[in-house]
């Protein structure tokens, strides 16, 4: 059985981990491993190879940075010469990014079986370019992979038939409990000069944040407030290094002087760096997942969530991007720490095992 699973962007890499590892202990399956290229810096996707234990990719896309068209239309091209020459059984996808929904539509076009891994979720906020690319990817998709009870209901009132549904747990839980012990030897901590619980952590990359001007002021401004109290550790993603720029906005942040810029960081170093913190600000959309399960309180920086199970059942909070709600969360958590939470049904390092299982049962029958 010939497997190609697809990576793209920095949130792929510990998605598809897990699965690449898995596979490879099955002999009867070839997994080949293919990188788009959409994300292509050392700090955006190398680095996560070597944190992970992540085997080259087999196949190099290279597509690089475009507009949305640009760079769906460019992976859809590449890939389909792939799928033309290595003519696989199965193509698995994971998560929402451009790279996701440009692969899966050109296997099914092919009547290439496509497998989703972390199905169903829904924002519903379909302004949000990571929305559409779930709502299609689900729809094309014939195996879909969910993490919580709330994406299986989301398909099937989209009519998704309950056979091709598939509730396995979390992949990228998978692969935070899988390097726990490893992240624990990052010297992060101390490098940046740092006590363990006395800093928070900050990551910001959405275009409803960070493209438009005032709402990234909005943030700004709370942060002004939040870090008069504690440190703000903020890893900078390129699409956000770029709009600081072109918001003029680097005086406004050099003046916060508890507000930390460094790179983008390697995934054990960041793990490390959140289970330390004493809360985490953030728009992604795997941190509000990770906090959860590290146990440390979230303020989710959107109106909305894809991930609801992390603030009925987790550390979550949303506070979208009023100046207001952000400060008065935060000092609610320094003032009588944040929500426990407890771990959603499944997130417990084996969605990976169960998702080969299923691939391998179903595929063979064919
Ligand atoms: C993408 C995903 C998003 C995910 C995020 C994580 C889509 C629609 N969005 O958003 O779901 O949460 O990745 O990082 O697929 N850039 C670099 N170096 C890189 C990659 C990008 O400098 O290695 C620059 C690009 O030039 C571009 C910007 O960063 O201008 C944004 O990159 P892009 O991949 O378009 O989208 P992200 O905002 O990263």
């Amino acid at each position: 059985m010939k497997i190609i699973n697809v990576t793209g962007a920095r949130p792929n890499m510990m998605k598809v981990a897990p699965l690449m590892k898995e596979m490879r202990r099955h002999k009867e399956i070839t997994s080949i491993l293919l990188h788009t290229g959409q994300h292509y810096d050392e700090k955006m996707s190398k680095v996560f190879f070597s944190d992970l234990s992540m085997p080259e990719p087999d196949i190099y896309l290279g597509v690089g940075s475009g507009s949305h068209a640009g760079q769906t239309a460019k992976v859809m091209v590449e890939f389909e010469k792939v799928l033309l020459s290595e003519k696989p059984d199965v193509v698995v996808v994971v998560g929402d990014v451009n790279s996701t929904m440009a692969c899966s539509l050109t296997a099914v076009k092919l009547h290439i079986p496509v497998a989703h891994v972390e199905a169903g979720l829904r924002s519903f906020d379909r302004t949000m370019p990571e929305e559409i690319n779930r709502i299609v990817t689900d729809s094309v998709s014939d195996y879909l992979f969910t993490t919580s009870e709330d994406a299986n209901l989301n398909l099937k009132k989209e009519g998704i038939p309950a056979e091709k549904i598939f509730f396995v747990g979390n992949v990228m839980i998978d692969t935070l409990l899988r390097h726990m012990e490893k992240a624990e030897g990052s010297d992060v901590v101390q490098r940046l000069g740092l006590k363990e619980r006395e800093y928070s952590v900050l990551t910001l990359h959405r275009p409803s944040n960070v493209d438009g001007k005032e709402n990234f002021e909005g943030i700004l401004d709370a942060l002004r407030h939040i870090q008069k109290r504690i440190k703000i550790i903020f890893p900078v993603h390129p699409r956000t290094f770029k709009m600081i720029k072109e918001h003029a906005f680097s005086d406004t942040i050099k003046e916060m002087m508890n507000l930390i810029i460094v790179d983008p960081m390697g995934y054990l170093d960041f793990l490390k760096l959140m289970s330390n913190a004493c809360f985490v600000l953030t728009d992604s959309g795997g941190i509000q997942e990770e906090t959860t399960i590290l146990k440390i309180p979230c303020l989710t920086l959107r109106e909305n969530t894809e991930r609801p199970v992390t603030v009925t059942e987790g550390t979550n909070i949303i506070v979208g991007n009023d100046r207001d709600k952000i400060v008065k969360e935060a000092e609610n958590i320094l003032d009588n720490g944040g929500k426990a939470g407890r771990v959603p049904k499944l997130w417990d390092g084996r969605a990976a095992e169960r998702i080969v299982e299923i691939i391998k049962k179903n595929i063979g029958r064919r």
